[in-house]
């Protein structure tokens, strides 16, 4: 499906409210994503949903905290991982800006329950709608420079006490060094959610992907403050 300001088929995908006059637009993504899955030059995509994303899913570790949770997986890609989280019961809101992906992913998500929106995973989302967001290589794929506004983002669409969960890659790579896939840490993921997150854990994952060189970490935060109105 296709995100467009104002599109009512998707009740619970709206825009964020405009930006305020005298704010300088965002610089587009140098990124041209859509080439590279045209191409198939994807090598981030491991064909299955990343181990240990299916163990938090077995160990309960990521249960759904009620029934109907709302998961929002932000550059979901081919919809491994979030298949994996509908299969387990989560409520899935799968976003993506490629829209080729829409053919591949949606029908079997919407199997599921769940819904691929095509669209910028910073601007789509109701207010406090999500109980769980899942970051598997999205915050690294993303310029830098909207890092802060991505945090502003989940801190918006993340109901209260909801979590914020991620495979935090690659760990160790200078950020200077350049991207996608930038460097990140988990200090740098949590410096970018903002004051109104706690971590709650972070940890080398148990269950690497053998052909990633730069380490990967788990975290969770909580978000425990309320985001300002919007
Ligand atoms: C490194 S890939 C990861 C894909 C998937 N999570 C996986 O692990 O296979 C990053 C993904 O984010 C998507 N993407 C980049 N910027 C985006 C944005 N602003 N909103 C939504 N998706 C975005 C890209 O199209 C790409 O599919």
């Amino acid at each position: 499906m296709r995100w467009r300001p104002g599109n009512t088929t998707v009740e619970s995908v709206k825009p964020s409210p405009p930006r305020s006059e005298g704010t300088s637009p965002v610089p587009p993504d140098p990124v041209d994503w859509s080439a590279r899955y045209a191409a198939e030059d994807t090598p981030w995509d491991n064909g299955a949903p990343h181990p240990e994303l299916s163990l938090a899913l077995q160990d309960g570790r990521l249960a759904p905290p009620h029934e109907g949770a709302r998961v929002f997986v932000p550059g979901a890609g081919r919809g491994h991982d979030a298949i994996a989280l509908a299969r387990r019961g989560w409520v899935v809101t799968a976003v993506d800006v490629v829209e080729s992906l829409v053919a591949e992913v949606a029908p079997q998500l919407e199997k599921l329950g769940g819904t691929f929106v095509v669209g910028d995973a910073l601007e789509i989302g109701e207010a406090q709608e999500f109980d769980l967001i899942w970051d598997h290589t999205f915050f690294c794929a993303i310029q830098p420079r909207d890092r802060a506004r991505w945090g502003k983002q989940a801190a918006r669409i993340l109901k209260p006490a909801g979590h914020y969960a991620a495979l935090v890659f690659p760990v160790g790579k200078p950020v200077e060094d350049g991207g996608p896939p930038f460097g990140m840490s988990c200090e740098a993921l949590m410096q970018a959610l903002g004051p109104l997150f706690r971590e709650r854990v972070s940890e080398p994952v148990s269950r690497p992907l053998k052909r990633r060189t730069w380490q990967e970490f788990w975290l969770r935060a909580e978000k425990t403050g309320l985001a300002p109105a919007q």
